[in-house]
């Protein structure tokens, strides 16, 4: 039994994820039901009290609140398709990993069979679920999450973004793009460092360092490239253009793959040669965004 005023939960799916996110509804308190393909994965769980259901079918039927944080869309059907005798009157998380039209679509679906659906999406780290770390994002009812905030707060911190089921996943897939971006770059300098006899491991403390003060500047970009003017800017197209040139130079220099950077220097070059060199670096988002986007 849940603790007096809590709603029982259910988890779809012990991976990574899942676990950890059974594991801190049962240090809530919460009664929690749970449900893997490959059913040992639940061992631990129901040592520390969890319910184990046989069939998805009866995890469903378990809870009105059932998390999903399976690997991707096609697992989510896959598992659910046999159970939809279970989903009237429930609310679906799903928290896989897809595409904005994915979440549209599993949402339809679940409506069709009598299910509110909420979308998540995880920022996080299996060991930064539960921990101030970790944050979710949400899009879908918004009824489903006011009503449930309190248990999603449980696995992490909560953003809800609208009743738009794919907001979150196109949210989640802009912070995953930006991450990728830091992490790569990382991982080249890394390996020029390795070259010259700076390991990964002593880089990376200098690395952190630099990462958190390149996001402070993150507002200024975000005021430049929001309002479309760039001019006065301190780090300007011209600039960057010799640091990135510099940067492919030491990369050839020793061995090292300059893919990581072309794409920007192919950027710069161009906004250099449209006459936009003393505009800030910020301005290169004018050739990202879609070239027929109405003028500012
Ligand atoms: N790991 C991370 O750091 C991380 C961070 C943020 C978000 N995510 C996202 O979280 C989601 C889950 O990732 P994860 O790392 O927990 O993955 P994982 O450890 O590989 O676990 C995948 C889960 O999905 C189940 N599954 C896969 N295919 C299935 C199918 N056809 N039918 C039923 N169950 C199926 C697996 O069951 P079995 O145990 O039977 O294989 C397992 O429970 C992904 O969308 C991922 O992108 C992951």
């Amino acid at each position: 039994m849940s603790e007096q005023g809590k709603p029982t939960v259910t988890v779809l799916g012990l991976g990574r994820m899942g676990t950890p996110i059974a594991a801190a509804f049962l240090s809530a308190g919460y009664s929690t039901t749970v449900w893997n393909r490959t059913p040992e994965k639940a061992d631990a769980l129901v040592a520390q009290g969890a319910i184990r259901a046989v069939t998805v079918a009866e995890a469903v039927a378990a809870s009105p609140l059932v998390i999903v944080p399976l690997l991707d869309y096609n697992a989510v059907r896959q598992a659910l398709e046999p159970a939809t005798t279970a989903l009237p009157g429930r609310v679906l998380v799903n928290l896989a990993n897809g595409a904005p039209e994915q979440a549209r679509e599993l949402a339809a679906w679940a409506a069709g069979h009598g299910a509110d659906y909420l979308d998540g999406a995880m920022m996080a780290l299996p060991q930064t679920v539960a921990t101030p770390e970790g944050f979710f994002l949400y899009s879908g009812s918004r009824k489903a999450f006011v009503t449930y905030r309190t248990e999603l707060e449980v696995m992490a911190a909560s953003h809800y973004f609208g009743v738009d089921p794919g907001l979150a996943e196109i949210h989640d897939l802009a912070l995953l793009g930006t991450g990728y971006a830091a992490l790569t770059g990382f991982l080249h300098a890394a390996a020029v460092l390795d070259a010259v006899g700076t390991t990964p491991a002593e880089f990376a403390p200098l690395a952190a360092r630099w990462l958190n003060g390149i996001a402070q500047f993150l507002p200024e970009l975000a005021r430049e490239a929001g309002s479309g003017r760039y001019e006065g800017g301190v780090s300007t197209v011209d600039l960057n253009r010799v640091g990135v040139d510099n940067l492919i130079h030491i990369s050839r220099a020793n061995g090292i793959d300059t893919g990581v950077h072309e794409p920007l220097k192919a950027l710069l070059d161009r906004r250099s040669a449209d006459g936009h060199g003393k505009d800030s670096f910020s301005s290169v988002f004018e050739l990202l965004r879609p070239q027929d986007a109405p003028q500012r």
